[in-house]
């Protein structure tokens, strides 16, 4: 089946920010869209994605923040070069690389980029009479992955309540992911029912649908959690976990971490010393970012103490890009990766990301992001890639929802395997 058409535009992610949407149109004149995220707390070697602030296409309407430039750069560029192609991910991705050979997808912009990439995946899984969990995962049972779901957040998604970005969950009892949604939404309703006794205003919902509420230090959140973890009935470290995305370059002015609502600044050999006892008094298995993005030394020194168990995932600090993967693998800085596509620009290198980070014994967590829209790719995504572990946020909005129903799909109609990397 070949391509006939490629429309760019313009739509709203969950934040109400505009971000770019792809159609790829085929000769059967089926019509296949994919809408791309964005981040708020965006790593520095992140692609880059296009914005029309400071240019002739800024809309004031949308403080700027519009994405003309890249609807354009769809349709005036790229379009071109594909229609009438065979629909082949491989070969999209290529002329994509061809028009923009810049590593950080600046020229046409990786929203751009993306956009149409996810678009040429669902076309070709399409093509090819298959969902695109199974494009990719042509045979045997689908590997559902483990959810790492927000309970509290702070941060940039929260006005800064608390200064490390989220406390999330991990159900490493359940024995299915309908059983694990269902232990993180009783955990999720509990932290807001303690949260609302306790007095704290809980109607405060932040941009991935965790509750923000505000505590004196990182410990009394934690231990909030686990309260509510075990005010359901689950045994905590058994059946549900912790896991922190600290999101530390947020807090660090390049000499010391900032904790403003502790009033507390470390340097970096002390924070390092910090998060280690943070991570020996409480029951946490994963922790995301808990240096910043360049901050390599403090990595390294935190990764020859931490228990051997422990996930040390890098988002910032890797922002699913080969050669700071490479350079994290060869420096023994981390031992997971946050598999963000948007950080990337393509689908196919997202997946060669996450294929090297698999072959360096690295544990994957496809990730959604803060601006997050309808789409359920993602999901597909983690799953056709046997990814191990999915991150959408909480389960709150429709934007996030729509990835956890994807997963209780595949569990519901298909042959399926519940991962646990934390067996
Ligand atoms: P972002 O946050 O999408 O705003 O970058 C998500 C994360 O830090 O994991
Ligand atoms: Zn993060």
């Amino acid at each position: 089946m070949k391509i006939s058409k490629v429309n760019g535009y313009q739509v709203l992610d969950s934040r109400g920010r505009p971000t770019v949407a792809a159609a790829i149109t085929l000769t059967d004149g089926s019509v296949h869209t994919a809408k791309v995220p964005s981040g708020a707390s965006t790593g520095k070697h992140e692609a880059k994605e296009l914005r029309d602030i400071g240019t002739k296409y800024a809309d004031k309407f949308y403080s700027g923040l519009s994405v003309q430039q890249a609807v354009i750069n769809i349709n005036q560029k790229i379009a071109p070069q594909l229609v009438e192609e065979q629909i082949d991910l491989n070969l999209v991705d290529s002329k994509l690389i061809e028009l923009d050979p810049s590593i950080d997808h600046s020229l046409l912009g990786a929203n751009a980029t993306l956009a149409v990439s996810l678009a040429a995946t669902l076309a070709a899984a399409y093509s090819q009479n298959k969902s695109v969990a199974r494009f990719f995962a042509q045979e045997g049972p689908l590997n559902i992955p483990m959810p790492m779901v927000n309970i509290l957040s702070g941060g940039a998604h929260a006005n800064r309540s608390m200064d490390i970005q989220d406390i999330l969950i991990i159900p490493t009892g359940a024995k299915s992911f309908t059983q694990a949604l269902s232990w993180i939404v009783a955990v999720r309703e509990m932290a807001a029912a303690i949260g609302k006794e306790s007095g704290q205003v809980t109607n405060l919902i932040a941009d991935e649908g965790g509750i923000s509420l505000s505590f004196a230090s990182i410990e009394k959140a934690c231990d909030f959690v686990v309260v509510a973890i075990e005010k359901v009935g689950l045994k905590v470290g058994e059946q549900m976990s912790l896991a922190l995305d600290v999101a530390a370059s947020q807090f660090y002015d390049g000499e010391k971490y900032n904790l403003s609502t502790m009033n507390k600044s470390y340097a970096p050999n002390e924070f390092v010393k910090y998060i280690s006892s943070l991570i020996s008094n409480q029951p946490i298995i994963s922790i995301e970012d808990p240096f910043a993005e360049d901050d390599w030394s403090s990595w390294q020194q935190f990764m020859q103490v931490a228990p051997a168990r422990l996930q040390v995932l890098g988002d910032d600090l890797l922002t699913t890009n080969l050669q700071r993967l490479e350079k994290a693998i060869a420096s023994k800085s981390a031992n997971a990766i946050l598999i963000k596509p948007n950080q990337n620009g393509l689908v196919t290198s997202t997946l060669n990301v996450l294929k090297q980070a698999r072959a360096n014994n690295f544990n994957c967590v496809v990730s959604a992001r803060s601006g997050e829209t309808e789409d359920s790719w993602l999901a597909d995504l983690a799953t056709g890639w046997s990814a191990g572990q999915i991150k959408v946020g909480s389960t709150h909005g429709s934007e996030r929802n729509a990835k956890w129903n994807r997963l209780l799909e595949f569990e519901a109609t298909e042959e399926s395997r519940f991962t646990n990397p934390f067996n």
